[in-house]
């Protein structure tokens, strides 16, 4: 038994990790969960939205599933998301976003898996106000881009591309506005690249970029970009596939990793029943290939095939369906 920490989330979080356990226990996984509370839930108990059992369980067990976590905009504390990424250096975000059967999209055949960094760049929230008087206020924030970092994400980037029959890498930056940090990513992808020469390499420029990525996104396998860009670039291509219910991610670093839906808690939809599960499904996938139970994965992953085609009704009204987060798990856990 694989002991894996789980932090149900806020929101929709707990409908939503009850639903994935529930799914990957019908499927044989050898999991033993291990919970905990963080988020806004954890500040409300305990005044805390990241108590200190949260850090000691995923130093010993260096593995976790984690439900959405709500953050406050503007004020209040500070997004736990970004806080996990950066203790455990999870510098590598991976999200995926495959055309799925069934799922409604104008865009077809779209397959390709993004690598976001993840610790650096403008999310350090490195803020200070430089003038702070009511009339002519004046805020500014700090951009970090490390050779090392970059090197690490991108690396990471290319060794995914080899290891799953990948053909293309296509680094995206903005290196002709801000050349010194976007630059120096680029200048690394560059050098990185000709380690890799079986696999094909390219640089565009981030607005070029999401113009691409509707009009021709078919043309993208692996891309690899800066934290900013790969968080709005990424949620782009979720939407490419159907919308953040059914896209999941991964956050890994050299010795820990966090698997996460993509999509946010969800308030407005919270305790309805109303949830796609799917999301924290592909993540947990993702999961247990990092794990090493790749069988339970495939098993899963043809379960869910096998619900969106024959048996839409069962699914989550986002994705077209007519029924409930409780339908799709039991669909699923019935085709496993
Ligand atoms: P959101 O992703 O929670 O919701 C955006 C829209 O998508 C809403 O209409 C919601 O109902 C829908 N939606 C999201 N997930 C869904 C699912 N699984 N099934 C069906 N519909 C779904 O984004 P929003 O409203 O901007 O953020 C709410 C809270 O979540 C904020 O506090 C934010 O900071 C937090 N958040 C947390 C993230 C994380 O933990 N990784 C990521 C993004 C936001």
């Amino acid at each position: 038994m694989k002991k894996v920490v789980l932090i149900p989330g806020d929101g929709i979080g707990t409908e939503i990790t009850t639903s994935v356990t529930t799914i990957l226990e019908k499927a044989g996984a050898e999991i033993e969960w291990v919970e905990q509370t963080a988020g806004l839930t954890a500040y409300k108990e305990k005044g805390n939205p990241l108590p200190d059992e949260v850090i000691e369980a995923l130093e010993e067990h260096r593995v976790a599933l984690k439900g959405p976590l709500t953050t406050p905009v503007g004020t209040g504390f500070r997004s736990v998301n970004v806080a996990l990424r950066q203790k455990f250096n999870l510098y590598s975000n991976i999200r995926p976003a495959r055309t799925l059967p069934s799922i409604d999209s104008p865009f077809k055949n779209v397959d390709m898996v993004i690598f976001r960094e993840n610790t650096q760049g403008l999310y350090i929230g490195k803020e200070h106000w430089v003038e702070e008087d009511d009339t002519k206020k004046h805020a500014e924030s700090i951009a970090v881009v490390t050779q090392e970092a970059s090197k690490k994400i991108i690396t990471a980037a290319f060794e995914y591309a080899r290891e799953n029959g990948r053909k293309k890498v296509t680094l995206v930056h903005k290196a002709n506005i801000l050349k010194l940090t976007t630059g120096l990513f680029l200048e690394v992808g560059r050098q990185v690249a000709e380690d890799y020469s079986d696999i094909e390499f390219e640089d565009l420029i981030v607005d070029n970029m999401a113009m691409q990525m509707v009009m021709r996104p078919q043309r993208f396998d692996v891309v690899v970009t800066t934290n900013l860009f790969g968080d709005i670039l990424s949620d782009l291509a979720s939407g490419l596939v159907g919308g953040l219910g059914v896209t999941g991610a991964a956050n890994i670093g050299d010795d820990a990793a966090m698997f996460e839906a993509v999509h946010g808690s969800a308030p407005d939809i919270a305790g309805q029943n109303k949830a796609n599960p799917l999301a924290l499904l592909f993540s947990a996938l993702m999961m247990l290939e990092h794990i090493g139970q790749k069988q339970v994965a495939e098993d899963i992953r043809k379960a869910i095939y096998k619900t969106l085609v024959e048996r839409k009704v069962y699914c989550t009204p986002d994705i077209g369906g007519e029924g409930t987060t409780s339908t799709f798990t039991q669909a699923v856990c019935d085709n496993i």
